[in-house]
């Protein structure tokens, strides 16, 4: 990061605007390494809002950081990102999130609690295999549920028809392998925790329609980014790690943005928002939908078939 002087509105629209045609330009913006109090606080300073927040931190357990503070850290996460996101994933272990849910901060309420179900947990612990992981969906009043994005085809031309009575949602079991464990070499990238795309464009799908913005602040490899480009959603992406935030560049193919060090020290000490209403986002992804989930299509498919 640059150093710099003093920072002004001037430079926090500057900083908006270069943010809005990156995500014109890529889809996809990678901001530079900061803890998620700074990068959430940066979002909400300049007027960016989610429907979806992707939020997978580390456990005080198997790889990655181990906090003291776990049982203050996890419920402050969670005020970080209400503000932002209509959507919010939380990841964890069963037994440890479960504690969470008493506690959520408003106005977001617990939707649904999510199960990944995964056989394959490389371990030579004698008695039970841990094969399981939560993901609290959290949602504020405003979030939208896109049940439409799962519906297969049959089901798509039922509703054409007039013949579906109801939209029926995908299980709240999501049975996917463990990438870091034997399988899904392809998609490794060397990030010690890293989540299958599949598990993560589930929830991806379930919080937004085509051209929203998906946000994830503790982005790992960048998991979240790549489900963002492979089903037409914008993502803004960081991670505190320098190195993880390389492997998510190398991985996207995005360079991460330029942040004035000035900037950031600022918005700490004051109630600096700019403004102005919600950014609005480019109205065109740069990049087509892959499809990789099957009759993953959203109200506008359906309108335009
Ligand atoms: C479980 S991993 C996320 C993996 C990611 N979902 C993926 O699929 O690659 C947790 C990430 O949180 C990052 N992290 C830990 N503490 C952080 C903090 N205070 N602010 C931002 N990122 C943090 C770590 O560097 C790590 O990459």
């Amino acid at each position: 990061m640059k150093p710099h002087s003093t920072p002004h509105n001037s430079e926090l629209l500057e900083l908006r605007d270069n943010i809005a045609s990156q995500l014109g330009k890529q889809g996809v913006v990678i901001l530079p390494p900061m803890d998620i109090e700074m990068s959430s606080r940066l979002l909400l300073t300049l007027g960016f809002h989610a429907q979806c927040c992707i939020l997978d931190p580390w456990y005080n357990k198997g790889v990655g950081g181990v906090r003291e503070d776990y049982d203050e850290f996890l419920p402050q996460l969670l005020r970080y990102v209400a503000p932002l996101s209509d959507h919010v994933f939380l990841w964890g272990f069963p037994e440890i999130v479960a504690r969470f849910v008493r506690m959520l901060p408003e106005p977001l309420t617990l939707k649904c609690w999510l199960t990944w179900f995964y056989k394959n947990s490389p371990s030579r612990i004698r008695g039970w295999r841990s094969a399981q992981m939560t993901c609290l969906h959290l949602t504020t009043p405003k979030a939208v549920m896109h049940v439409e994005n799962f519906l297969n085809d049959v089901q798509r031309e039922k509703l054409q028809q007039g013949k579906l009575l109801y939209i029926p949602g995908p299980p709240s079991v999501i049975e996917e392998s463990l990438l870091c464990g034997f399988v899904g070499r392809n998609e490794q990238t060397g990030h010690p925790s890293q989540k299958p795309l599949s598990v993560i464009e589930k929830t991806l799908l379930m919080a937004t329609a085509r051209g929203e913005l998906a946000i994830d602040l503790m982005s790992g490899s960048g998991t979240t980014g790549e489900a963002c480009m492979a089903n037409e959603r914008f993502a803004i992406l960081c991670d505190i790690s320098e190195e993880y935030t390389r492997i998510a560049e190398e991985r996207l193919g995005v360079a991460r943005i330029e942040v004035e060090e000035s900037l950031l020290a600022l918005l700490p000490s004051a109630e600096h928002r700019l403004p102005h209403e919600h950014v609005a986002l480019p109205t065109k992804h740069p990049r087509p939908a892959v499809g990789r989930l099957q009759g993953h299509r959203n109200q506008l498919d359906l309108e335009m078939e």
